[in-house]
C-alpha cells in the first residue's frame, strides 16, 4: 500500500506531491487499522457485525450532517447580511436545530435499542456453557459441555464456529470487563454479580480479547485469546481437555520436575488434574502446554515461555500474586519447565 502510494505520488506534480503522500498515508492507516485480531471493524462474530454496521451508519450519518452544517456556515458567511430573510432564518433554526436532531436522534436511538434483544440473546442454555471469572490479572475459564465432566483452563477460550455460546461473566475482587472486539460487544465483570454475554463466531481463526476496565497494576497485561474451531476440531479439543494430566515418564527430567512441583508447594495454588496438585488460587495447569499462550497472553506456552515465566514474572506482570522462582538452581528450573511442557 505504501509502495503503491509512493509510486502513484511520484507521477504527481511536485507541488501536489506532499498532499498526495498525506492522502496515501491516511488511506494506509484506514486500510490497515481495520484489520487484525483485536479489530471491531473486522468482525468475525454475529454481534460484532451488527455493532460494526451501527458504527458505519453513525459515521456516515454524522459525516453527512457535518458537511451540511459546514455548507450552511459557509453560505451564511459568504452572503451579505442585508439580503437575509428573517422568517427563513427562523424556519432554518427551528427545522435544523430542533426538528431535525429530534427526528435523527430518535431514529438512531430506536435503531440502537432494537439491536439490544438480539445482542443480549444468550443462545441455547442446554448446550455448551462457559463461565469466565476475572482474576488479578488473568481469566479463569470454566467449561460445561453436555455429556461429560466440566473442566477449567485459563486465558483461552475455544469455540465452535457458527454456534451461539452463552458466556457467564463474574469477578472475584475487582471490576474487570470482558471484550473480544472481533466477536461481540463488551460487558463488565462485577464482583457479586453475574453478567452474561454470548459469542457467535462466523469464521474460524484466533481473535484477541482484553480487559476493558482499569483494574490495577497489570490491567494492560490482562489479555486472552479466543480460538474458533470447526465443530469436529472443537469436540476433539474438549475430549483432550477433559482427560487428566499426562504423567511424565519415570526417571525423566520431567518426572523430577513433577516431584519439585509438589515439594515447592506449587499444588497449593495450582490444580493439575490426576495429581496431588489441587489448588484453586491460580490457573489450572492440567493442560497448560496445550494452550497457545501463558500469563494472560504474555508469552508463548513453549519451553522458553514457561521458563521465563518462572523466573521473570515480577518484571513481566507487576503486582502478580505468584512468587518468583529465580532463586532455584538451573537444573531444577529445567526440570520444572520440562514437567510443565509435558502438560499437553
Ligand atoms: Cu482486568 Cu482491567
Amino acid at each position: 500500500m505504501l509502495y503503491a502510494a509512493r509510486t502513484v505520488c511520484a507521477r504527481a506534480p511536485r507541488s501536489r506531491r506532499a498532499a498526495c503522500l498525506g492522502l496515501g498515508a491516511a488511506a494506509l492507516s484506514w486500510a490497515t487499522g481495520c484489520e487484525g485480531p483485536f479489530s471491531a471493524l473486522d468482525p468475525a462474530g454475529k454481534d460484532a457485525e451488527q455493532i460494526a454496521t451501527l458504527f458505519y451508519v453513525m459515521v456516515a450519518g454524522g459525516g453527512l450532517i457535518w458537511l451540511a452544517v459546514m455548507g450552511l456556515a459557509i453560505y451564511a458567511l459568504a452572503r451579505p447580511s442585508a439580503t437575509r430573510d428573517r422568517k427563513k432564518i427562523r424556519m432554518l433554526v427551528v427545522g435544523g436545530g430542533v426538528a431535525f436532531p429530534t427526528v435523527v436522534l430518535t431514529a438512531l436511538l430506536t435503531h440502537g435499542l432494537s439491536l439490544m434483544p438480539e445482542l443480549l440473546d444468550p443462545g441455547p442454555m442446554d448446550g455448551l456453557k462457559i463461565r469466565v471469572i476475572g482474576e488479578q490479572w488473568w481469566w479463569r475459564v470454566q467449561y460445561e459441555v453436555p455429556g461429560g465432566a466440566p473442566f477449567e483452563l485459563a486465558n483461552e477460550l475455544r469455540l465452535p464456529v457458527g454456534r451461539r455460546t452463552p458466556i457467564g461473566l463474574e469477578a472475584t475482587e475487582i471490576i474487570h470487563a470482558f471484550w473480544v472486539p472481533a466477536l461481540a460487544g463488551k460487558i463488565d465483570m462485577i464482583p457479586g454479580r453475574k453478567n452474561r454475554l454470548a459469542l457467535e463466531p462466523t469464521r474460524t481463526g484466533v481473535f484477541g480479547g482484553a480487559c476493558a476496565e482499569y483494574c490495577g497494576l497489570s490491567h494492560a497485561k490482562m489479555l486472552f485469546e479466543v480460538v474458533v474451531l470447526e465443530p469436529d476440531e472443537f469436540d476433539a479439543w474438549v475430549e483432550a481437555q477433559r482427560a487428566p494430566a499426562a504423567r511424565p515418564q519415570a526417571g525423566s527430567p520431567a518426572a523430577n520436575g513433577e516431584l519439585l512441583f509438589q515439594a515447592l508447594g506449587c499444588g497449593a495454588c495450582h490444580t493439575v488434574r490426576g495429581t496431588e496438585a489441587t489448588g484453586t488460587i491460580g490457573p489450572d495447569l492440567t493442560h497448560v502446554a496445550s494452550r497457545r499462550r501463558i500469563g494472560a497472553n504474555l508469552l508463548d506456552a513453549d519451553r522458553a515461555g514457561l521458563r521465563r515465566w518462572l523466573t521473570d514474572l515480577k518484571q513481566l506482570k507487576p503486582g502478580v500474586h505468584m512468587p518468583s522462582f529465580d532463586m532455584l538452581p538451573e537444573r531444577e528450573l529445567a526440570a520444572i519447565t520440562a514437567y510443565l511442557e509435558g502438560l499437553r
